[in-house]
């Protein structure tokens, strides 16, 4: 008889139903792979009296956790609930009772990751994380594993599904942003709250994942700045174009000399010609250079919910697998199975190389060098562009192109694009044009290239 790994999920909503539909439909196929048959028997939602309009045949709906978390026959708590609290709670109490864990919470495991990782070790069990970064794209286990051999040096993500959406949408089909952003959240990319995916929250909390993974670094989102797209028009999009550049939302480490590293979260003008700019709607890709593989660029859809439910299921069969120390299996000839007994404490989080995990030393934002494009209101006057040309010369920074777009009224949209220079210089130069009375806005700063 084969045996039966009992699975509790938390959450039913996108993620959740995503994960009960593979766990249904791939049943036998699961089974074959595994050798075991991994059945959800517990499900927790918040309101018991929801239509979901899905068949949960001998699931035992509920609403309190407790009859998840401390059933002794459960033996895979998935988290797909979202949010700090009750989340973390639910996952130390599951990791205490030597369940193991598998969450899509970016959140949680970001704020909570290190104690989460010795609670484990501690309780000889573990927590996976595949789905809270790059949805389906197989992301933690090719750095953890497929990636392993190198030292990363620099790694640049588009790690917000909805973001992306949004900015594909505005250029593509000149969709308002709101339209777009409506259209996200009814396929289920966006998050409860969707003021986390535009304004780079999302991606500040996949990055300390990835800091945590790829660097071994323990950070936390105050560690890093961020900025979102909630600011970025169609015409910054349109203009982009015309200069050759695609805005994307990236997340960017940067090992530097010394062993220091940035790390920051921004729209950024990528050249059109770089894989990334080619990077669509929903999906999210990491481009990374490690110290043996080279460039390497891994790309796939980064929300949703039969890609995040994949990402789950891979995390469950990857447990699933692991019978070699027996942490599944009939204990007396019977089809229960049981995690009791687990005797080699060598196997314990043997791939959870967050072990090594250390404070970096971090460079801020302000003192590192990129291009920049800004769009400015300007009053159409003699002199005006030569005012504000010599506010960037006394700042250090020096103009590579200017161009004059539109005349709206009596102003003149201007773009300007830096040479590289330091962020720092950027910012004090803008703070000065904003006090000019010839600059009437200063529409949008965007970084470009990296
Ligand atoms: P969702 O659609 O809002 O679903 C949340 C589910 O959790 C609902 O079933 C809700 O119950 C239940 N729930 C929430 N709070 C609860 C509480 N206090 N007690 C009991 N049940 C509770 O969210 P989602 O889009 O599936 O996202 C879930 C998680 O996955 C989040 O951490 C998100 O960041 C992450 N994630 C999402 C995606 C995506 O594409 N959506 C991708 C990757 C990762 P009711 O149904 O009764 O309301
Ligand atoms: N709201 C998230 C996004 C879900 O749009 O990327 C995937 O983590």
């Amino acid at each position: 008889m084969k045996a039966t790994v009992n699975i509790g999920l938390l959450g039913l909503g996108n993620v959740g139903t995503g994960v009960l539909n593979i766990l249904t439909h791939n049943a036998d196929l699961l089974c074959r792979r595994t050798g075991k048959k991994l059945m959800v028997r517990k499900i927790l939602v918040k309101d018991l009296s929801k239509q979901r309009g899905l068949k949960m045949p001998g699931i035992h709906l509920t609403d309190r956790a407790d009859d998840i978390l401390d059933d002794a026959d459960i033996h895979i708590v998935v988290e797909a609930m979202g949010g700090e609290f009750p989340a973390y709670d639910y996952i130390k109490k599951a990791l205490k009772n030597k369940k193991f864990v598998v969450t899509a919470n970016k959140e949680v495991v970001s704020k909570h990751k290190k104690e989460f990782f010795e609670l484990a070790k501690k309780n000889k069990v573990d927590i996976y994380f595949e789905a809270s970064v790059g949805g389906g794209i197989p992301l933690i286990r090719s750095l953890k594993v497929g990636y392993a051999a190198n030292k990363i040096q620099t790694l640049y993500g588009i790690l917000n599904g909805t973001s992306n959406y949004i900015l594909t949408q505005i250029e593509e089909k000149q969709e308002e942003f709101d339209d777009a952003l409506n259209d996200a959240k009814k396929m289920g990319f966006a998050e409860a709250d969707p003021t986390m995916d535009i304004s780079g929250l999302d991606t500040a909390y996949k990055l300390t994942i990835l800091a945590a993974v790829a660097f071994k670094m323990d950070i936390t989102v105050n560690d890093l700045s961020y900025e979102g797209i909630q600011d970025i028009s169609l015409k910054d999009i349109v203009y982009a174009k015309e200069l050759g550049y695609r805005i994307k939302l990236l997340a960017i480490a940067h090992l530097l000399d010394k062993e220091e590293i940035n790390f920051r979260i921004h729209p950024t003008m990528i050249l059109l010609d770089h894989p990334l700019a080619a990077v669509r709607n929903e999906l999210n890709a990491v481009f990374l250079v490690g110290d043996a593989v080279g460039e390497s660029m891994l790309s796939g859809k980064g929300a949703g919910a039969s890609p995040t439910g994949s990402a789950i299921v891979s995390d469950i069969i990857d447990i699933a697998f692991d019978t070699k120390i027996g942490r599944f299996y009939d204990t007396q000839g019977k089809a229960h199975v049981s995690i009791e007994g687990v005797d080699d404490p060598l196997y314990i989080n043997k791939r959870n190389l967050e072990d090594e995990l250390h404070q970096p030393s971090l460079v801020n934002i302000c003192d590192i060098y990129s291009q920049f494009y800004l769009r400015l209101a300007i009053s159409d006057s003699p002199g005006a562009l030569a005012r504000i040309t010599t506010v960037f010369g006394e700042n250090e920074v020096s103009i590579s192109k200017i161009l004059q777009k539109n005349t709206v009224g009596l102003d003149a949209e201007v773009v300007v694009i830096t040479y590289h220079t330091k962020e720092e210089y950027l910012r004090k130069s803008v703070q000065v044009l904003t006090t000019l009375s010839v600059v009437k806005h200063v529409y949008s700063v965007i970084h470009v290239g990296f």
